[in-house]
């Protein structure tokens, strides 16, 4: 019953449509991402593959970097076997990615923040999925930089303090109502001593939908399996190049845009923190395609072999939306 009117109320907000804008040239700097499932996946990726300037990363019910080695049977692995991934081959891969100069040296991730979460009633995602991811950022970033919360009884869900579903479920939209601040906890730890958001906190920026079609060079988005419109939270202090910090937000696939319109982007929990704290905030969209009819962030390779690499064809789309906010 709760869910069905959730749901309601949700589908209400994806009937409101506006026209996209671009985003702006913020001035921007600290990059760091987060990200839920396939997004958490592809947040790793992200910070893997231009760790010269991604800083932190906040990863939930993800897995280790191109654990699923471009293959389908591989990625159901690297979601329900957790015993079957070994991190010696994925340091391997890494080094071999690394040696050929198609991701950014690994020695950038050593001072790099990592927060790590996994739900022990998540049903889709094994939780000893992500004890491997964290064995893989071991090797490479600073043992005391690095957080995981693996001790809650949550499904596969985005924690929050009150808006969503009970919890313990594993269900779209997979926004969990935890008494459980995933967001901020992520962005603190990746920042440090940010100011933590409370019922009387107001968004008086800019929340836009953005026209992600302008980073996408031959073939629309959709070729590639993205939406032509994003979300952004710009705060009130950094609309005119305030020097803010930028975060990018990967959704899980039953949370894009075509599911459930704004209600991931507007419910999960960043805008407030990024309100109070000057943090500029984007949230990139998929959408479904015959090739990735669930939506999900590539990372199996759908969009070719190099997907995981910075030839990665989401990958370079979001490194041409980030390095639009860094300008000024
Ligand atoms: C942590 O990383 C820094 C590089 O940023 C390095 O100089 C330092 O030795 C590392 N500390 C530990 C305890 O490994
Ligand atoms: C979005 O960007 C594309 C490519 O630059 C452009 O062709 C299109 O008109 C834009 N859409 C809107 C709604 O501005």
């Amino acid at each position: 019953m709760l869910i069905a009117r959730f749901l309601s109320s949700i589908l209400a907000a994806v009937s409101v449509v506006s026209a996209a804008e671009s985003l702006g040239k913020y001035g921007a700097d600290m990059v760091s991402t987060s990200g839920f499932a396939s997004g958490a996946r592809m947040a790793v990726q992200y910070h893997v593959t231009q760790s010269a300037i991604v800083m932190g990363v906040g990863a939930i019910a993800g897995g280790p970097f191109f654990c699923a080695e471009n293959r389908l049977d591989i990625a159901e692995i690297c979601m329900t076997k957790p015993d079957q991934i070994y991190e010696g081959w994925l340091f391997h891969l890494t080094s071999f990615f690394e040696d050929t100069t198609v991701i950014d040296a690994t020695v950038n991730m050593q001072d790099d923040r990592v927060w790590l979460f996994s739900g022990t009633a998540d049903t889709v995602v094994h939780p000893g999925v992500s004890a491997k991811t964290e064995a893989y950022y071991r090797k490479y970033v600073n043992d005391s930089n690095i957080k995981a919360v693996f001790d809650m009884t949550a499904g596969h869900t985005f924690p929050t303090e009150n808006y969503g579903i009970a919890c313990k479920l594993s269900v779209a939209p997979s926004i969990g109502s935890c008494g459980y601040y995933a967001a901020f906890e992520l962005l603190n730890h990746i920042y440090g001593n940010l100011q933590r958001p409370n019922e009387d906190t107001e968004l008086h920026g800019n929340f836009i939908e953005f026209n992600q079609s302008e980073y996408f060079r031959v073939s629309p988005p959709a070729a590639y399996a993205m939406d032509t419109t994003g979300y952004a939270y710009v705060p009130s202090a950094c609309k005119n190049n305030k020097g803010c910090k930028l975060h990018v937000v990967f959704h899980g696939e039953s949370q894009r845009r075509e599911k459930i319109g704004d209600a991931f982007a507007r419910n999960a929990g960043y805008n407030e923190v990024a309100e109070l704290n000057n943090i500029i905030v984007v949230y990139p969209q998929t959408v479904a395609t015959p090739l990735n009819p669930d939506g999900d962030w590539d990372w199996w390779g759908y969009n070719g072999k190099l997907s995981v690499t910075k030839l990665g064809m989401q990958i370079g789309a979001i490194r041409r939306m980030v390095k639009r906010a860094l300008s000024t």
